[in-house]
Parts: C-alpha cells; sequence; structure tokens
C-alpha cells in the first residue's frame, strides 16, 4: 500500500513545487496561514459566491493549502454533503487537517492534482482559491478535473489577474529590485503565481480539456492585511516576489529590513481608519463538465 504522505510527484513534473510548497515557502505559508486567510477574505467571498457549493454536494478543493476554502465549502454543503480538500504540500495539510478537526464531512489527501487518480464522475463541484497555476502540464490537470467531475458538474477557481495590475505583488517586487538589483522577466504562463493571467489562454485550456459554458471575468476585489502599511509591507515580503529576490540575489536581514521600509512607504496609501486594503485583480473561471 503507497504510503499517503509521499505520494509521487516526479512522473508528473511537479516535483519541484511540491519541494517548495513543503520546504521553505511551504513552511511560511503553514506559520502565515491565518494572516494569509484575513488577506485573501474578499477573494474568498468571491470564489463562494460563483462556486455556490450547495447542501449535500460532493467538492473538491484543489490546491488547497492550509485548508480554508474547503472547510468553508464544506460548512455550505452540510452534514450530507462531503468535501475534499488535496494537496501536493503534507507541511500545509498537516495544518489543514488540525483545522478541521477530524469533522467526516471534510477530508484532506496528498496528491498531485495534476495525475491523482480521482474517482471518476464523483464531484459535483470543483474549486481553488490559487491552486492551480502550478501544473507543469495544465492540459493534462483540467482533463484529469473533468474526468474526476460528474456530467454536469462544475469547475470554478480563481487566479491572479496580470502582475502590472497587482500592487500587492507588483510594488513588493518593484521595492525589491530597488534594493538587490533586476531578475529576469518572469516567463509568461510558465507555472506560478501569474501563470494563468492570461484570460484567453485558460480558457482555451478549459475548452481544449473537454469543458463546456466556459466562462471567465475579471473581478476586482481587496486584499486586507490587519494593522498598517508597516505590518502589510513585513507580509509581502515574507512571501511572494521578495522572498525569492532575496533567496536568488543572497539578500541579507538587512535587505529585507530595508525593502519592507520602502514597501510600507509604497503600502501607505492603501491605509484605511481600520486596516490596509490593498486593490487587486484576480481572474474568476467557471466551466461545466458536459
Ligand atoms: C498559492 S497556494 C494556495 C493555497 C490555498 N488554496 C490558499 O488559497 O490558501 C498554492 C497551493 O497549490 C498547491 N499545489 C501546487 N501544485 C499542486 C499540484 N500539482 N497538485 C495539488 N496541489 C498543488 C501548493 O502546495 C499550495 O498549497
Amino acid at each position: 500500500m503507497p504510503d499517503p504522505d509521499h505520494a509521487p510527484h516526479h512522473a508528473s513534473g511537479n516535483a519541484a513545487q511540491a519541494d517548495f510548497w513543503t520546504s521553505g515557502p511551504g513552511v511560511k505559508w503553514a506559520a502565515l496561514h491565518e494572516t494569509l486567510d484575513g488577506l485573501f477574505t474578499q477573494v474568498t467571498a468571491e470564489l463562494l459566491a460563483r462556486a455556490r457549493p450547495r447542501p449535500g454536494e460532493v467538492a473538491l478543493d484543489i490546491g488547497c493549502g492550509a485548508g480554508d476554502t474547503t472547510l468553508a465549502a464544506a460548512d455550505r454543503a452540510g452534514a450530507e454533503g462531503h468535501v475534499e480538500g488535496l494537496d501536493i504540500s503534507a507541511t500545509l495539510l498537516a495544518v489543514a487537517r488540525r483545522r478541521a478537526g477530524g469533522r467526516p464531512d471534510v477530508r484532506f489527501t496528498l496528491a498531485d492534482a495534476q495525475t491523482h487518480p480521482f474517482p471518476a464522475d464523483g464531484a459535483d463541484l470543483v474549486l481553488s482559491r490559487f491552486g492551480m497555476m502550478f501544473f507543469s502540464d495544465p492540459a493534462m490537470a483540467l482533463g484529469n478535473l473533468r474526468r474526476a467531475l460528474k456530467p454536469g458538474g462544475r469547475i470554478v477557481f480563481v487566479a491572479w489577474a496580470d502582475v502590472a495590475r497587482n500592487p500587492w505583488n507588483r510594488e513588493a517586487k518593484a521595492a525589491g529590485v530597488a534594493r538587490l538589483g533586476a531578475v529576469p522577466p518572469d516567463v509568461p504562463r510558465e507555472p506560478g503565481q501569474f501563470a494563468f493571467a492570461e484570460i484567453d489562454y485558460v480558457t482555451g485550456l478549459l475548452a481544449g480539456a473537454g469543458f463546456a459554458a466556459v466562462a471567465a471575468e475579471e473581478c476586482d476585489t481587496r486584499l486586507r492585511v490587519a494593522g498598517r502599511a508597516a505590518e502589510a509591507a513585513a507580509l509581502a515580503t515574507e512571501i511572494g516576489p521578495v522572498s525569492r529576490l532575496i533567496r536568488e540575489k543572497g539578500g541579507t536581514d538587512a535587505d529585507r529590513a530595508a525593502i519592507a521600509a520602502d514597501l510600507a512607504s509604497r503600502f501607505r496609501r492603501f491605509e484605511t481608519a481600520e486596516r490596509v486594503e490593498v486593490p487587486a485583480v484576480v481572474n474568476v473561471f467557471a466551466a461545466v463538465r458536459p
């Protein structure tokens, strides 16, 4: 019997993502999960408003991380429903399982969603908050997820729109580059945070994978941080492009502090009376298995 906590990712080309989300960055995401769930409060609401898990439904949460959206979907699916969170990171799933506290309507599975042998025709709904942009072969992954759905089942997921329209990342990267120097530009569509920024590319993938009623919309939303600009800047330097830049350039703690200070001044314009609210644009994709 295979060890469920050592799923094979190597055959799929997703081994590097498994390492990334299990070690350094994944450990940070696990430690910061409450703050990140707070950051994405409005994104989660946008996702759930469109995915609409219904009482009694079976749902799959892809790249579920620490399980925030899995648990939220399960609350809507009710005791008669069931939600399975799938992730490639044992580190994040450990947090998710702890949060679920053994509730019977939720299960977490360590698996590569691109190749996982889902029971065919099993799910009413596949949903994901930022968990779909990391596949080495997105066409294969979407085909696999289509087979996991019942006929008439739906897939709904959010992914980041272009970095230029997302100051959380754009300004963080600018502050990092100002301190440590330029990095090569990201390769469009390469697995990573902005891989699904091009709407036509992703709707084409969905249609190519056999989905019908393919729809996409750009959604204006906000990222929320409790506290002031300094707290938002500290968070944005812990994860995302700055931590990557610091890793790649061999940056020091002093560099991180200087970047955070620069970023705090850039984020000050997003301070409200209660918190920091950074405008953001995400792409919401939806489709149906015919
Ligand atoms: C940006 S995080 C989002 C996590 C979570 N959905 C959230 O919003 O907090 C991306 C997640 O996708 C997972 N992931 C990446 N590639 C995956 C794959 N091939 N199969 C399953 N999960 C994957 C990562 O481990 C990580 O937890």
